[in-house]
């Protein structure tokens, strides 16, 4: 019998810029393609049994992009919110943001905050989308908050463990991903979930994101149930 399916898919969204470059236009063409492809993949989860769906959209190293990019993918975040949120109560999402917010727009930062408590009642799906999301940075917030803790009498530091960790990381409400995808054809995790994947699976598609069809998706989530994950025991 196989395994069932992954209740919790992480995706590295990866290709809008070729994918629009190849086209000869501009790279945000690339990533307004890749947002319509993110609500049809969205679609597809609560057929295949996916329950979280959580999606790198901007890294803590995408600031290096030029300003015109940078501003561009801002713009279309809030966007996206605007435009999408009562799509979102309506179909059941309950929509969670991770990654440092210090550093983003007041103003996306309150649309944000919006759509999470517009839909903090839905359970049919969780997407999480990873905004100025870094793994490293992630750690190292969660570091200095526990710091904090301890040094305030409220942990004692010879308990502290992975599990107390993980409870100050922005995912400490999610469970670990159980199947990583990166379209594009680059095989790397390029600082996404570090700490959450630890035990993930991987799946690296050559596909473009804008590309990645349902279908596609269907296929990938389906490959996961012939896998043989261990956790590190071995095999009974
Ligand atoms: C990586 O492709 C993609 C991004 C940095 C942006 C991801 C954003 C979206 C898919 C837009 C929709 C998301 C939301 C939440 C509305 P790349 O630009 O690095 O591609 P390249 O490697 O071909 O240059």
């Amino acid at each position: 019998m196989s395994a069932p399916g992954p209740a919790h898919v992480a995706i590295i969204m990866d290709g809008n810029g070729r994918w629009a470059q190849k086209r000869g236009r501009p790279r945000l063409y690339g990533h307004h393609a890749g947002a319509r492809r993110l609500r049809e993949i969205l679609e597809a989860c609560p057929d295949l049994g996916v329950k979280y769906l959580t999606v790198f959209a901007f890294s803590t190293e995408n600031w290096k992009r030029t300003q015109a990019e940078v501003s561009g993918l801002m713009a279309l975040f809030r966007r996206y919110i605007t435009r999408e949120a009562q799509a979102m109560v309506e179909a059941g999402v309950r929509v969670r943001f991770i990654g440092d917010r210090v550093r983003l727009d007041a103003k996306l930062v309150a649309l944000m905050d919006e759509l999470e408590l517009m839909t903090a009642h839905n359970h049919l799906l969780n997407l999480t989308i990873a905004l100025n999301y870094g793994g490293r940075d992630e750690v190292a917030r969660a570091t200095k908050r526990l710091a904090r803790e301890v040094a305030a009498g409220k942990i004692d530091p010879e308990g502290v463990d992975a599990e107390t960790l993980a409870g100050f990381l922005d995912t400490c409400v999610l469970p670990d991903p159980d199947l990583v995808i990166r379209t594009s054809g680059e095989a790397r995790i390029s600082n996404f979930l570090l700490w959450q994947a630890a035990y993930s699976e991987y799946e690296f598609v050559d596909t473009l994101w804008p590309d990645f069809t349902r279908a596609e998706f269907q296929r990938v989530v389906g490959g996961y149930g012939a896998r043989d994950r261990r956790f590190g025991a071995v095999p009974a």
